[in-house]
């Protein structure tokens, strides 16, 4: 594999996954692991990332120096490519003027990792110190008002740096820059794609698994519906799927999830109906992490109930269920905090949501990757593209759109709200321009109204239309004024007790995507 070594960069998985989008298959590894233990892994090259450390701070994140003479080529950005300029002798000054976003930079060679360059680009910068003098046996081929170099090589070497992060979609020539590293620097094949990502999870989990039976918790959405086709298409029959009906779901979504995804798949699936289960233990609780938790570990104790039946419907007795089959993509386990030293951003309900006495072991065929890439998996593993296309939809449902307790009251009005919204934006052409549109009712929010001549103290209902590559980060989407002003009166005649609707026009970050 390339190696990406995080020294608790933001973007350190973003980095693994334009090496993949290069064709090359990688992995994380933290900073802390020893370098013995890198090279164990045969690493046809290593990048290390960014990080919000400075080279000078006290117990700074280094990285052994005896890795750059190992023979494998190594690429530094921005954090990383200070601390190897650091650590082989070149000079950092903590004084420089610091350069953040968009920066005009000057190539004065455009060669080896800037091959094809032209003269200048704009590159995305973050740094408040800077190389001021490559390490012996560098050339610097280019810089920037605030950074002497800003890029440099040893081609003999086999070592690269670059104070720019090429990873983000704001520097342009980003991707170009790391599919020169890979192919024309390192010579790597593009041998990497949704067909070899398969036939590797194909094998590890058939070896996993032997002949246990397998059980996989079936939202409907996205991922889970590709982890289940994955998991099938590796131990066919060993795998059921259990769909939880756990009242927080959509208009019509228990009917079509159960139709489209057996009638697409074929796979073996159990509904239960949890949901007074899942309301009781919801009764009286607002805070979003409460609920998080409770529906986390609802889930599954539902799926310890399910064991029994999915062990009759298989025609196992005797045998009882072993492993559980999770669709968590790579930012889930991120903003649950699971990336090293990343921030709990907020429990998914399928990673920090988890009851701490899980029984089973988990099977989770997508936990590094990004939506995008589980598409194409979920395509080239013969989904149709209702399945493949859905909008996320989170596994906590229409629980954490609730802003408030959520009763079965308020779950109607918002399911209401909801179904006109995804009808209006269908019918006016703009799903695939979406990446989701959470619907949010403030339910303890009341504001003054005039309906039919009648005062009304009523809720409002938030729209939260937003575009996005990965969920990683977001922007509010542009909806056209005039769709807007059809499903704001349409929910305000429709829906009971709402009397206004409101846009929200905030990007993630600083919000995040959902309302809690
Ligand atoms: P946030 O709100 O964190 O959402 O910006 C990022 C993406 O994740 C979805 N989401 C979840 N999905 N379980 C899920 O399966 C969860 O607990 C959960 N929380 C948020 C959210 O809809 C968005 O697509």
């Amino acid at each position: 594999p390339v190696l990406v070594v995080d020294f608790g960069a933001q973007y350190a998985q973003l980095i693994a996954r334009r090496v993949r989008e290069a064709n090359v298959y990688s992995e994380l590894v933290p900073h802390s692991m020893p370098v013995a233990e890198m090279l164990a892994k045969d690493p046809k090259a290593i990048i290390l990332s960014g990080g919000p450390a400075s080279v000078f701070e006290p117990g700074a994140p280094g990285i052994d120096v005896s890795l750059f003479s190992a023979g494998v080529p190594v690429l530094g950005i921005c954090y990383g490519f200070q601390v190897m300029a650091y650590e082989l002798g070149g000079t950092v000054d903590r004084a420089a003027m610091g350069e953040y976003g968009k920066t005009e930079t000057t190539i004065d060679r455009a060669d080896g990792i800037l091959a094809g360059s032209p003269a200048s680009q704009s590159t995305w910068m973050s740094h408040g110190v800077a190389v001021e003098k490559a390490p012996e046996g560098f050339e610097v081929l280019a810089h920037t008002q605030g950074a002497p170099v800003a890029a440099m090589q040893d081609g003999s070497r086999g070592l690269y740096g670059v104070q720019w992060h090429p990873e983000v979609r704001h520097t342009p020539l980003g991707q170009a820059l790391i599919s020169t590293f890979l192919h024309e620097c390192v010579g790597l094949a593009s041998d990497w794609d949704a067909a070899g990502i398969i036939d590797d999870q194909v094998r590890a989990i058939r070896e996993r698994v032997g002949d246990s039976q397998v059980i996989c918790g079936l939202s409907g959405g996205v991922d889970s519906a590709v982890a289940a086709a994955l998991v099938h298409r590796a131990i066919g029959d060993q795998l059921t799927c259990v769909f939880v009906d756990h009242g927080l779901l959509r208009k019509g979504e228990a009917e079509q999830v159960r139709h489209d995804f057996v009638a697409a798949t074929g796979i073996r699936l159990i509904a239960e109906d949890a949901s007074e289960d899942f309301l009781s233990a919801l009764k009286g609780v607002s805070e979003p992490e409460r609920k998080r938790k409770i529906i986390g570990e609802k889930f599954i104790r539902t799926f310890e109930k399910a064991q029994r039946q999915v062990i009759e419907e298989a025609g196992r007795t005797g045998s009882e269920v072993r492993f559980l089959v999770q669709g968590t993509l790579y930012p889930d386990v991120v903003e649950s905090g699971g990336g090293d030293g990343a921030a709990n951003i907020k429990s998914h309900h399928n990673v920090g949501g988890l009851p701490k006495d899980l029984k089973f072991e988990l099977i989770e065929p997508l936990r590094t990757l990004f939506k995008d890439e589980v598409r194409a998996i979920g395509t080239q593993l013969g989904l149709p593209d209702e399945i493949v296309w859905r909008q996320p939809f989170p596994g906590p449902g229409l629980g954490i759109r609730i802003v408030g307790e959520i009763t079965r009251e308020r779950l109607d009005v918002l399911r209401e709200a909801d179904a006109i919204v995804r009808e209006e934006l269908t019918r006016a052409g703009l799903d695939r321009d979406i990446w989701q549109c959470p619907v949010v009712l403030l339910a303890d929010v009341h504001s003054v109204g005039v309906q039919g001549d009648e005062r009304t103290y009523g809720m409002p209902i938030v729209l939260r239309p937003v575009s996005s590559e990965d969920a990683m980060t977001a922007d509010w989407s542009r909806i056209p004024y005039d769709v807007l002003a059809t499903i704001s009166t349409r929910i305000t005649n429709e829906c009971r007790d709402v009397n206004r609707v409101v846009l929200d026009v905030t990007s993630k970050p600083p919000a995040t995507i959902e309302w809690e």
